[in-house]
């Protein structure tokens, strides 16, 4: 099969390479190679072409929680723990129904579709069926995601807090169900963040990482209250990258950590030698005051990046905006430092939103030979004033676009049809 279109990735950061009416070829979901006029012999049956219209990866949003969905755009007056016992929490606590949780779930799948969020790492509620339904629902719907259940024993409201028993046996049976090799859907161990799982849990945890193999996301340094609270339950750690390093879940599988903005020295190098993924969240980072994350710094040690909407601390599932935001901070970080830290390029940006935490899908967020077909098909007519370069006409949409100029979704190949709304 060959896509024709005007075709614009990065393959590195430093630079979009574009293939202006190009063919992307794609066999068995994987993308066999670009090229700049059609190889001979290809007949037109084989090619759907997209005319004038622009093809990029589909977006991967790195850090998300799905049962956050009713509170999109409101509750955003406070700071990280209190909005969790104000507004989270309590909104979590209702997935215990069934029913609520398909309504909101569906929607919420169907909200990703329509941004153009191909991959996701997702985190659901505490309760095990309701997290059972939402990976029914992504494999229903042919996106790719992991999402977990939100592993919490301690430190909790009363009515939203699971026994340590319990939140263990749900990682196995989720393992069970969907942890087959290359699976499009499958279930990561969600460690909520530290100051609330306790240590027989956290021990459990990384010992089913280990048994099954399973990729692991959490929080780190999101918050001066939190990083205290860490400190306060974990004296003796040297910072709290090592309270999740000491109970294996630092690297030892492949590990998200979203936000990472008040990091240590010890911090950062444990970051490099473990690979961690960070979770770069420019929108709840914004609305909960958290602060900055110096994503600059992250680049120049070689930390893997990816960008996540963190809704409903972020308000927009919308990756382009996501994408937009994490420019704006950066170039507020750089007059802020008196111009010491670099502002991320588009380029840069949309590597994050893309192939920097694509990759942790594996070979995902690029159109290089061997990554596997997930892309966009963007038409941008309308927006401003008709521009010639592809560049410019990329930038535009992402800063004043929005979904209605995605007008279709592939995923391993395979265009991925409206999901149903239960
Ligand atoms: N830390 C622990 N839980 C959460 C959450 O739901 N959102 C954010 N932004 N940080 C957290
Ligand atoms: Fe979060």
């Amino acid at each position: 099969m060959f896509i024709k279109g005007n075709i614009i990735h990065t393959p590195t950061r430093e630079k979009f390479e574009i293939f202006p009416k190009g063919y992307l070829e794609i066999a068995g979901g994987k993308v066999v190679a670009l090229h700049l006029s059609l190889p001979k012999g290809v007949s037109q049956a084989e090619i759907i072409d997209y005319g004038e219209l622009l093809l990029i990866p589909g977006y991967v949003d790195l850090h998300v929680h799905a049962p956050q969905y009713p509170n999109m755009g409101i509750g955003l007056d406070m700071e990280l723990l209190p909005w969790l016992n104000t507004y989270t929490f309590p909104e979590e606590s209702k997935f215990k129904d069934l029913q609520y949780a398909k309504k909101v779930y569906s929607r919420f799948v169907h909200e990703l579709w329509k941004y153009g969020t191909t991959r996701s790492a997702v985190f659901a509620s505490m309760h095990t069926e309701a997290t059972d339904l939402l990976l029914q629902l992504f494999q229903e719907s042919g996106l790719g995601a992991f999402a977990g259940k939100s592993l919490m024993d301690r430190n909790c409201p009363e009515y939203y807090v699971d026994t340590t028993e319990n939140a263990l046996a749900g990682v196995r049976i989720l393992a069970d169900k969907y942890n087959q090799p290359n699976a499009l859907v499958q279930s990561i161990i969600t460690n909520r963040f530290a100051p609330i799982c306790t240590d027989e849990l956290q021990l459990g945890i990384a010992k089913l990482a280990f048994d099954y193999n399973l990729p692991v996301q959490s929080h780190l340094n999101e918050n001066f209250g939190e990083i205290a609270w860490v400190k306060e339950l974990y004296p003796d750690a040297l910072s709290y990258a090592h309270v999740y390093h000491h109970f294996g879940q630092f690297g030892q599988t492949p590990t998200i950590m979203a936000h990472c903005i008040h990091n240590e020295e010890s911090e950062l190098e444990l970051m490099v030698e473990m690979s961690i993924y960070a979770a770069h969240c420019p929108h709840s980072n914004t609305n909960l005051g958290s602060g900055i994350m110096p994503v600059r710094e992250f680049l120049n040690r070689g930390i893997r990046v990816g960008l996540g909407s963190d809704l409903s601390g972020g308000h927009k599932l919308a990756m382009n905006e996501v994408l937009v935001h994490a420019i704006q901070l950066s170039r507020l970080m750089w007059g802020a430092s008196n111009k010491k830290q670099a502002a991320l390029t588009l380029a840069e940006a949309f590597y994050l939103a893309t192939k920097g935490g694509g990759e942790f899908f594996g070979k995902v967020g690029s159109f290089e030979a061997g990554y596997e077909a997930d892309f966009l098909v963007i038409d941008d007519t309308g927006l401003g004033m008709p521009n010639t370069s592809i560049e410019q006409r990329l930038q535009r949409y992402l800063y004043v676009g929005d979904d209605r100029n995605i007008i279709k979704r592939y995923v391993r190949g395979k265009e991925v049809a409206e999901p149903t709304i239960y």
